[in-house]
């Protein structure tokens, strides 16, 4: 039986498409450049193999015996060109299935580096299955939960704006039903969020309410946040730029669509962010 090679397999949706496909009886190759961090994940259910974007020498070893691929941009990859060679190797091999973990909108905006991958994959003419979610849960559990924890905060640059955020747990299961059916979803795309657009003040309040600590949006400009990311937390400038940008978009109303696109896949209800919210309550706390 031919496998699937999961990309980013330790990320916050690689992880959830690697269990998913496992539930689903698919073999899956599991890669990453820290195959430590995967056999702690994943034991004995997958195979794991060290893959480097960076790195071409290890492209074939990772496609070996696979027929379809879920491939993911590493976020401190800012460059659209960065993807380029892994998507012609996976082109070189009798590939099924490409489901790209995209974004929102970027169908209709340039900028974000998805865009222009997209775009490279079809002109390739590699099957693909676009995978464009909203914004993850995971950001406030991950990156943004240093500030709510230790300062009871949320410091994110969004303005007003309203997000249809989407737990990467869905996102996991609906790339998994993709890949599990490559016929069937050939060439199409799937914009996936979550059942509620939220503000970040709205966000806060559910945080508090579950956390019962008050926790304040103090809605930053780009370049407090910016300045406060790349100094004192020490990011990497190109991820910090690239999300700076996506919140520019946020602002401007491209990421509170609510799409239908997760119960079509799955028959099932997105999470809510409440629901989210109480089952990771440790990053909170
Ligand atoms: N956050 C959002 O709200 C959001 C919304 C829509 C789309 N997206 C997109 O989703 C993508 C990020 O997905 P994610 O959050 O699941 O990722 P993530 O949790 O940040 O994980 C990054 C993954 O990339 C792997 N990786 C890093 N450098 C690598 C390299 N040189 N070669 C091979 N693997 C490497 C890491 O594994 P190792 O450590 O083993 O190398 C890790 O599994 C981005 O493209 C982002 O734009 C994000």
């Amino acid at each position: 039986m031919m496998k699937v090679l999961v990309t980013g397999a330790s990320g916050n949706v690689g992880s959830y498409v690697t269990r998913e496909l496992v539930k689903l009886k698919e073999p899956v190759v599991a890669a990453g450049t820290n195959i430590q961090k995967l056999s702690d994940l994943f034991g004995n259910q997958v195979e794991t193999v060290y893959f480097d974007f960076q790195d071409k020498t290890t492209f074939d070893k990772a496609l070996e015996g696979v027929d379809r691929v879920f491939l993911m941009r590493p976020p401190h990859l800012g460059k659209p060109e960065d993807l380029y060679p892994i998507i012609d190797a996976v082109k070189a091999h009798n590939i099924k299935l490409v489901t790209f973990l995209s974004l929102m909108g970027v169908e209709n905006n340039p900028i974000p580096p998805h865009h222009k991958i997209e775009k490279y994959i079809e002109k390739l003419e590699i099957p693909y299955a676009h995978v464009r979610p909203g914004f993850f849960m995971q950001n406030l559990s991950g990156i943004h939960s240093t500030e709510i924890r230790e300062e009871n905060k949320i410091f994110i640059p969004a303005g007003r704006s309203k997000t249809s955020f989407i737990d990467a747990a869905d996102i996991g299961l609906a790339t998994a039903v993709l890949l599990h059916d490559p016929e069937k979803y050939k060439n199409t795309a799937h914009t996936i969020t979550g059942p509620e657009a939220l503000d970040y003040f709205e966000v806060a309040e559910i945080l508090s309410k579950v956390t019962r600590r008050k926790i304040t949006y103090t809605k930053p400009g780009y370049l407090k946040y910016r300045n406060y990311y790349i100094k004192k937390r020490g990011l990497d400038k190109a991820y910090v730029n690239v999300t700076v940008a996506l919140y520019f978009m946020t602002r401007m109303g491209t990421a509170k669509e609510i799409t239908n696109g997760f119960y079509e896949l799955t028959y099932r209800k997105p999470r809510t962010f409440e629901e989210f919210s109480k089952d990771n309550l440790k990053y909170f706390t």
